[in-house]
């Protein structure tokens, strides 16, 4: 009995809050369709398919762009100001991190705002370095391949499979975090990219 006076007292201190508004969420489902497939049609690619490669990371290119343009004018939780942490609220934040409850955070909390920045950044460089990029043996050639040297494009060829590796695991490093919270701290976080609306500590 206690106990249950214990839990509605906790669960009184989270009220629903509209966080994500409608741009970030389709943005975001947008960006989900646009790296999968461009990461599956460049892993698996063919002379045939390259072209939608090149597309798919086009609109992954805009996609950022725009994600960048809404850090600076968006709502307050999609700002950049939002996502800048210290080491000292991170660590704050890590020390209970494995706590069984939600974090309640009227936004992204501390470490999830560092992999949002790191999934920007890798996602940029992913783009970049893909537009000097070059395929020998499928004879295909990034859009802007031919403005750098032969040696400069096998290097950014390099960049562009390595950092798509890294790719790879950020964004399965992401799914699992999202498990984790979903099953470990009871916090729905996909329903709240969804509708937009969060379960936040008052
Ligand atoms: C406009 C943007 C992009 C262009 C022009 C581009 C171009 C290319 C080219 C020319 C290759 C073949 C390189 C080679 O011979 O190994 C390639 C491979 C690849 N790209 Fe992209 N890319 C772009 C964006 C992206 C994005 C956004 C992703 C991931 C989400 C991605 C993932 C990959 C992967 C996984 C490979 C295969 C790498 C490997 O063989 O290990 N690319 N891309
Ligand atoms: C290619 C795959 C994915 C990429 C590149 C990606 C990228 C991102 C980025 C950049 C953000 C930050 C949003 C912002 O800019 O403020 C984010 C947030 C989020 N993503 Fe993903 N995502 C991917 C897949 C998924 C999947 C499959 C799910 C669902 C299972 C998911 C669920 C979420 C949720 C719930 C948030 C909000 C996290 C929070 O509350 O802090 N993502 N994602």
């Amino acid at each position: 009995m206690g106990q249950d006076n214990d839990s509605s007292a906790g669960m009184s201190r989270f009220e629903p809050q509209k966080v994500w508004d409608p741009a970030i969420r389709i943005w975001h489902w947008m960006l989900v369709f646009s790296v999968v497939s461009g990461w599956l049609l460049g892993e698996f690619r063919s002379f045939s398919t390259m072209q939608w490669h090149i597309y798919a990371g086009y609109t992954t290119g805009i996609l950022i762009l725009f994600r960048i343009v809404w850090g600076f004018i968006g709502p307050p939780p999609v700002r950049f100001r939002a996502l800048a942490v210290t080491p000292s609220t991170l660590k704050k934040y890590a020390g209970k991190m494995l706590r069984r409850e939600p974090s309640g955070a009227a936004g992204h909390n501390p470490v999830g705002a560092v992999s949002v920045i790191l999934m920007l950044v890798l996602l940029s460089v992913q783009v970049l370095t893909g537009l000097f990029s070059e395929d020998d043996a499928l004879f295909f050639d990034g859009p802007l391949a031919s403005m750098v040297s032969g040696s400069t494009r096998t290097t950014l060829t390099a960049y562009h499979q390595l950092s798509s590796k890294a790719v790879l695991i950020v964004v399965l490093l992401h799914i699992s975090a999202i498990l984790f919270y979903l099953l470990w701290k009871r916090e729905n976080l996909v329903k709240a990219m969804i509708t937009g609306w969060k379960i936040v500590r008052k």
